[in-house]
């Protein structure tokens, strides 16, 4: 029995004002929801990463909106403490506001108990609509994944000064276009460490970092980097476990008990 308290939008400022820091991690179904909730993560990111870790894209791009609404469901279905983010895939909320808030209706009613888009000064206006309907919005701003080929690729953002998209400037204004326009947190993604920092010191909102270093006021992984599921070696990965070989080698000790007919053995055979 999971007997700590819910997590909801309001604990998250309240949080940063008492210096309580913020773990997220993603979850796509309602098993790896529960064991995240059991572990007593704050907050599930039902991302978009999907594409990548569960559908085998190479980028977040793909990702539509109804199956972002049908992993919302699975992991809402879980029941968790752990406060449920669902984010806005490419395409479900740039066209318009009317688009951005439509799309975040159809999250919430899934389940989602906050939506998550990506960007800055551009959908500021977005989130101001969406926030308009009282559904409470996480921003994303650095390296933003669905941005991939404006990017030309997932690179390291605000390295360079100046405005143009991705530099450094354009980002501390793109935290604050995302705070003034209402979102409860924003994630920082892909960023030097000193400039996450100088973000968190300068917004007024939680910060949320992922290759983003030890200066935000929580942090996100993708769930299947951190069980060591996935093979990826990015720099601000870590592999807390090695569940990839622990698989491979059950499921290795089944082909092998199948082919020599050990399985099944009588303990497992009905009379
Ligand atoms: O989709 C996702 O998993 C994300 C995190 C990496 C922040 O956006």
């Amino acid at each position: 029995m999971n007997e700590r308290k819910k997590v909801t939008v309001p604990d998250l400022g309240r949080w940063r004002e008492s210096g309580r820091r913020i773990s997220m991690i993603t979850a796509y179904d309602a098993m790896f929801a529960r064991i995240v909730d059991e572990a007593g993560v704050d907050v599930i990111l039902v991302g978009d990463s999907v594409g990548m870790v569960v559908q085998g894209h190479s980028n977040t791009i793909p990702v539509d909106l109804g199956e972002m609404v049908y992993h919302t469901r699975n992991v809402a279905r879980a029941g968790t403490k752990a406060l449920v983010v669902g984010d806005l895939p490419f395409g479900s909320y740039q066209a318009s506001s009317q688009q951005a808030v439509e799309s975040s209706i159809a999250l919430t009613k899934a389940g989602a108990e906050c939506v998550k888009l990506e960007g800055g000064v551009h959908v500021a206006d977005a989130i101001a609509a969406i926030t308009r309907v009282d559904i409470p919005v996480m921003g994303h701003i650095g390296l933003t994944p669905q941005s991939f080929h404006r990017m030309g690729g997932h690179k390291v953002q605000g390295r360079v000064e100046g405005y143009e998209a991705g530099s450094r400037n354009r980002l501390l204004e793109d935290a604050y276009a995302v705070e003034q326009a209402g979102a409860c947190a924003v994630v920082i993604e892909g960023v030097p460490m000193e400039l996450a920092t100088e973000i968190t010191m300068k917004v007024g909102i939680p910060t949320i970092g992922i290759g983003a270093g030890n200066g935000c006021n929580g942090q996100v992984l993708v769930l299947h980097d951190v069980l060591g599921l996935s093979e990826s070696k990015l720099k601000f990965v870590k592999h807390y476990a090695d569940l990839r070989s622990s698989a491979v080698s059950a499921v290795q000790r089944y082909v092998d008990e199948v082919g020599s007919g050990a399985w099944p053995d009588a303990d497992h055979s009905f009379k």
